[in-house]
């Protein structure tokens, strides 16, 4: 089942949200930042995100255990990105053993379908370099490959 989440919903997504952030600063410590007491800070930010009229948060539901999330926000023109109004979608979660059977699928198209009903034309999302598995889910999804990050450290 995939459906809206709710304030009770928060204590099963935040440990999924600080998994995605590890993640992340796996793949490059000094890009992806991993901020201290990572679950408690992604618990807050996504508690305050249900109540952003712009935003959506959706789980999926699995015999009444929460197996993965999205989240994701309309977002204005970026002048600097040269991005006009569209929908983010920020993060996609799927539990270890949960993945392969088309949740994370589910996911992304209700998130598409929820910012479409808000008016985004498209969706534009960003995923790491080595992230395989995910732009192989995007792009099975129609997702097109627009923009390459770089980072350079400096001494
Ligand atoms: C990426 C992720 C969300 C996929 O979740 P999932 O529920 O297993 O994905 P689905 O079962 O819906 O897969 C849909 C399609 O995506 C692709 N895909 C998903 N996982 C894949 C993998 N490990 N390797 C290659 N392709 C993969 C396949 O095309 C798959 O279709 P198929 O199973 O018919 O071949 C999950 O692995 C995850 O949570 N990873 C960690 C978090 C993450 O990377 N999030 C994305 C951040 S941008």
């Amino acid at each position: 089942v995939i459906r809206p989440a709710s304030s009770d919903d928060l204590d099963a997504i935040a440990p999924l949200a600080a998994r995605l952030v590890r993640e992340h600063h796996h793949y490059d410590p000094q890009r992806f930042f991993l901020p201290e007491r990572v679950e408690e800070g992604y618990r807050w930010w996504l508690g305050r995100e249900l109540a952003n009229p712009q935003a959506t948060l959706l789980v999926a539901e699995e015999d009444g255990v929460v197996v993965g999330y999205t989240y994701g926000r309309l977002e204005e023109r970026d002048w600097n990105a040269l991005l006009d109004e569209c929908g983010a979608l920020h993060d996609v979660y799927v539990d270890e053993k949960a993945r392969r059977r088309g949740i994370a699928r589910a996911l992304v198209m209700a998130m598409c379908d929820a910012l479409k009903k808000r008016g985004a034309p498209r969706i534009v999302l960003h995923t790491a370099s080595p992230n395989a598995a995910a732009q192989a889910l995007f792009s099975s999804l129609g997702f097109r490959s627009t923009m390459i990050e770089l980072t350079r450290e400096l001494p």
